[in-house]
């Protein structure tokens, strides 16, 4: 497989004014970097539960840095600031249902909370973007259970 880049996207009011430590990103790239065996390269993004600056940091990502893969972690729930479903959807060309699916299914079997998240996946032109809840614990668990698809879609979207 060619190098690969990732989008690392912490989307979180308290950690993008620093009043809490972004553990999703590190967790994002660590998870990755032992799971890639083809080399690759990460841009990390830490921003507000709003869904332009959402949206733009998405369209930025796939668009201009050319990421193969964006991994987006929060704002996935039912509270009124969670909006990362809205803009990766309004962004996306193709809504992949499976991912998604699968990532609520296995997550149901580590907590019933897992109904909570609205976490959707989808594509951007050769970007494969995929939702992940915010709590760190999640992003194994749901990166998990899609992973084996990943390679494969990136390359059928190249
Ligand atoms: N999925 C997994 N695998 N593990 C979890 O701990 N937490 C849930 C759910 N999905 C969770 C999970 C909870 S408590 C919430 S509120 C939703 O994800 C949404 O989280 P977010 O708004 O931080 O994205």
């Amino acid at each position: 497989m060619k190098k690969v880049k990732v989008g690392f996207v912490t989307v979180s009011d308290r950690a993008s004014r620093g009043e809490y430590e972004d553990l999703g990103g590190p967790a994002m790239r660590e998870w990755i970097g032992n799971a890639l065996v083809s080399e690759w390269d990460g841009v990390s993004r830490i921003i507000e539960d709003e869904q332009s600056l959402i949206e733009s940091n998405l369209i930025e990502l796939a668009d201009s840095e050319q990421c193969d893969l964006i991994l987006t972690t929060g704002g996935t729930g039912p509270a009124k600031r969670d909006v990362t479903p809205e803009a990766t959807e309004a962004v996306c060309d193709k809504i992949l249902d499976g991912f998604a699916e699968q990532m609520r299914a296995v997550s149901l079997q580590y907590v019933p909370t897992a109904i909570l998240s609205r976490q959707i996946a989808g594509t951007r032109g050769a970007c494969l973007i995929i939702n992940l809840p915010g709590k760190p614990s999640a992003i194994g668990e749901c990166l998990e259970a899609v992973f084996p698809a990943v390679p494969y879609c990136i390359d059928l979207i190249e």
